[in-house]
């Protein structure tokens, strides 16, 4: 049984690397258009429980249902369908690809979901000016600013209109002022397009942003209690 309403639900989730257990007993879940924030120290298991969500890893035991669907069931061609069609990444360093320009890297979602190249390219440009990047859209990734790099990573995020965006960190590698546009104008795209967000974050300011914060310790998520 999923929560009422629930998109994404991981129950009892294990997972060790060797001797080192990342996940002990996990639970996690996040309705439609819900932004929840994970939180935790560093090694706490924080990216592990979103690469278990993401169906990038499969965890030892324990269930994660997309929809009545069981990522843990799926076969690996059937885990990177889904993360193609269903999902948006943003990563802390962008990890955009260095040899196409930001437009192209914009495009590569829809263009991989088999949307033509014209227009493709016209509604990446889209999500780059309401990202505040139009003008790197010839530009390769080595030759726009950490800000601007991530803000297109934003744009390819949404591009491809997921239902369930996971950003591991997206603020970590940018200064104060830029972190908290990009986190600004992730959650209203997300909020805009009804997508959830899962937030991986150390940082208060960024959990901020969510409408609810989980913390990881010791491979273990909990509510955070007394937020209304
Ligand atoms: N690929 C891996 N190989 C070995 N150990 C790993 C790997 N990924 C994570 N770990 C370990 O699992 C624990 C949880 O890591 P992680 O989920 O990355 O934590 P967080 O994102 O909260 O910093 C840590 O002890 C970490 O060293
Ligand atoms: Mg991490």
């Amino acid at each position: 049984m999923t929560p009422a309403g629930s998109l994404l639900t991981a129950r009892a989730l294990h997972k060790a690397y060797g001797s080192t257990p990342a996940l002990d007993g996990a639970d996690f879940s996040i309705h439609p258009g819900e932004v929840v924030a994970v939180m935790g120290p560093s090694g706490s298991g924080k990216s592990t429980l979103l690469h278990c969500l993401a169906g990038i890893i499969r965890p030892d035991s324990g269930s994660v249902l997309y929809g009545s669907r069981d990522l843990t069931h799926m076969s690996d061609a059937q885990r990177s369908a889904l993360r193609r069609s269903d999902y948006g990444f943003v990563f802390q360093f962008g990890q955009l690809v260095p040899e196409l320009t930001c437009l192209e890297n914009v495009a590569l979602p829809l263009r991989l979901n088999g949307v033509k190249r014209k227009e493709a390219e016209e509604r990446s440009l889209e999500w780059l000016e309401r990202l505040e990047v139009g003008e790197v859209r010839a530009k390769r990734p080595g030759e726009v600013s950490g800000g601007q790099g991530q803000r297109v990573a934003v744009a390819r995020a949404l591009a491809a209109r997921p239902r369930v965006i996971f950003a591991d960190e997206p603020t970590g590698a940018l200064d104060s002022l830029n972190g908290e546009r990009v986190m600004t104008l992730l959650t209203e795209a997300a909020r805009d397009t009804n997508a959830a967000v899962v937030l991986v974050t150390h940082e208060a300011r960024v959990a901020a942003y969510s409408d609810r914060e989980v913390v990881v310790r010791d491979g273990q998520a909990r509510e955070m209690a007394g937020l209304a």
